[in-house]
């Protein structure tokens, strides 16, 4: 079972990625449920995208299993692990630029009801289609910018698209890398606040690699700091911060 009493969701079983002598995934393992939130912090290099990346299946791994729903995984392509709810944000933000917000939502959408362009004449899947590119627009405050090309519009808007995005994938658990990187500071926490509204209204589960600190402790009661492919410390934020090893692992960058 996971750890709030669910059954598990996705496990990850002795995950091992080196790059030479670099040790950027060493054995990790861990299981998440259907609405568990876990945020995951460490310093730059500690291993925290190889491992999300281990999950969505853009990286290999030298070793170990990956579980969906207790069905093995490990082999399977990036696309056919978004398709089964295996879904990673800010994977898409430069690659439609010449797309409306509108299109790029709803190529999502399309995507995940298993469709083409080519195959869009059915005037009833055009209109559920729409529908629910409509709804994600407005529940992530996009809609006033609905018919703006991507490219025009902001940094923080374009990360706001990008999870609006993922969303539309239909994801069971979310993979999100350094969602606010770059952004301003109340912008932050506007994205964040849209984001986690919808995680929660969805129940589904999710892994936020984050450096800001105070944002750790308001996104989840859970944390695991990682260092040199390995997690080092789990537990709610405020305890596990305040501890020596941890201490002596954020400071390097200036936590
Ligand atoms: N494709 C790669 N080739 C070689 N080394 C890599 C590659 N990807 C990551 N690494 C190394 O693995 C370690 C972990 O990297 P990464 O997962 O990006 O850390 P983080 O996201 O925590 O900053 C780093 O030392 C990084 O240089
Ligand atoms: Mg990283």
């Amino acid at each position: 079972m996971g750890n709030n009493q669910q059954p598990v969701l996705l496990a990850a079983e002795k995950l091992r990625k080196f790059y030479g002598e670099v040790r950027a995934a060493n054995d990790i393992s861990l299981e998440i449920a259907q609405g568990q939130v876990l945020t995951l912090v460490g310093a730059n290099g500690a291993g925290k995208s190889t491992f999300l990346n281990l999950l969505t299946g853009l990286v290999k791994p030298d070793r170990g299993e990956i579980r969906l729903l207790g069905k093995r995984i490990t082999g399977l392509a990036p696309e056919q692990r978004a398709k089964m709810g295996i879904v990673k944000t800010f994977q898409l933000e430069h690659v439609f630029g010449d797309m409306t917000v509108f299109d790029h939502v709803r190529t999502a959408c399309l995507s995940a009801a298993g469709k083409h362009y080519s195959m869009f004449k059915d005037i009833s899947t055009e209109t559920e289609i729409n529908g629910q590119t409509e709804q994600l627009l407005e529940l992530f405050d996009l809609a006033r910018v609905s018919q703006s090309l991507v490219k025009n519009l902001g940094h923080g808007f374009k990360k706001v698209i990008d999870i609006a995005t993922s969303f539309a994938m239909k994801p069971k658990i979310l993979l999100v890398d350094e969602p606010t990187s770059g952004v301003g500071e109340e912008e932050k926490y506007h994205i964040m606040e849209l984001m986690m509204n919808q995680i929660r209204a969805n129940n589904l589960a999710a892994i936020i690699v984050e450096h800001d600190l105070n944002l750790v402790k308001d996104l989840s009661n859970e944390t695991i700091v990682m260092h040199e492919g390995e997690f080092i410390a789990r537990g709610a934020p405020g305890d596990v911060f305040g501890q020596d090893k941890v201490v002596e692992v954020l400071v390097g960058r200036g936590f």
